[in-house]
């Protein structure tokens, strides 16, 4: 895409992880729709818009994190949305020339100790069946797969994993 997001970053440890990127964390604002819906769109075939997330902002039963890098520019971020205590995280995604330098990781854990301080006693999230990736940065997070929901995506269409969670 372009952006230069990427310098700066040269070392390669296993499986491929580059190192980590230094990231601040901060719940989601409008000033970031922008940048945010570029990652989104970048990242899904259904993409949410930009008046999805800025609904978000306004929920008292939604929180949105974005990871920032030192020049202030939006790397990945994280949607949770709650009913008593039951959690979905609802969207990760993170920038595709910033991925591997444990910016989804350390977001997932961000959303997952935030999720814990509001009293969250279990998170639940869905994940296509072909993304590997994010299905196995969950498992190795705790989460274990507790249903399928078939043909849940379209574009392609495809099962939805549930993946579940409980939280200390
Ligand atoms: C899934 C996603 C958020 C991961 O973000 P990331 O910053 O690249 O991931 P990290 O660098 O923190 O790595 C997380 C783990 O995945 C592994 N990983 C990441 N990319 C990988 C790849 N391309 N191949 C193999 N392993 C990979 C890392 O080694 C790491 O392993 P660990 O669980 O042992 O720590 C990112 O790939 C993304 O935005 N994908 C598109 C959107 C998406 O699919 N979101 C999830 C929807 S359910």
């Amino acid at each position: 895409m372009g952006t230069g997001l990427s310098s700066g970053v040269d070392r390669t440890g296993e499986r491929g992880q580059v190192a980590a990127a230094p990231v601040v964390f901060r719940r989601m604002r409008e000033e970031d729709l922008a940048q945010v819906a570029d990652i989104e769109h970048a990242s899904f075939t259904m993409a949410w818009s930009v008046h999805t997330f800025r609904s978000l902002l306004q929920r008292e039963d939604a929180e949105c994190w974005v990871a920032l890098d030192e020049q202030g520019r939006v790397l990945g971020y994280a949607v949770l949305w709650w009913a008593l205590d039951q959690a979905e995280l609802a969207n990760i995604a993170v920038h595709p020339e910033t991925r591997r330098r444990r910016i989804g990781a350390r977001l997932l854990e961000h959303a997952l100790e935030c999720a814990a301080a509001r009293g969250i006693r279990e998170v639940y999230l869905e994940v296509r069946r072909s993304n590997e990736v994010a299905a196995s940065m969950y498992r190795r997070r705790g989460f274990v797969e507790v249903g399928v929901r078939n043909n849940y995506y379209d574009l392609p269409r495809e099962d939805a994993l549930v993946l579940r969670r409980a939280l200390d």
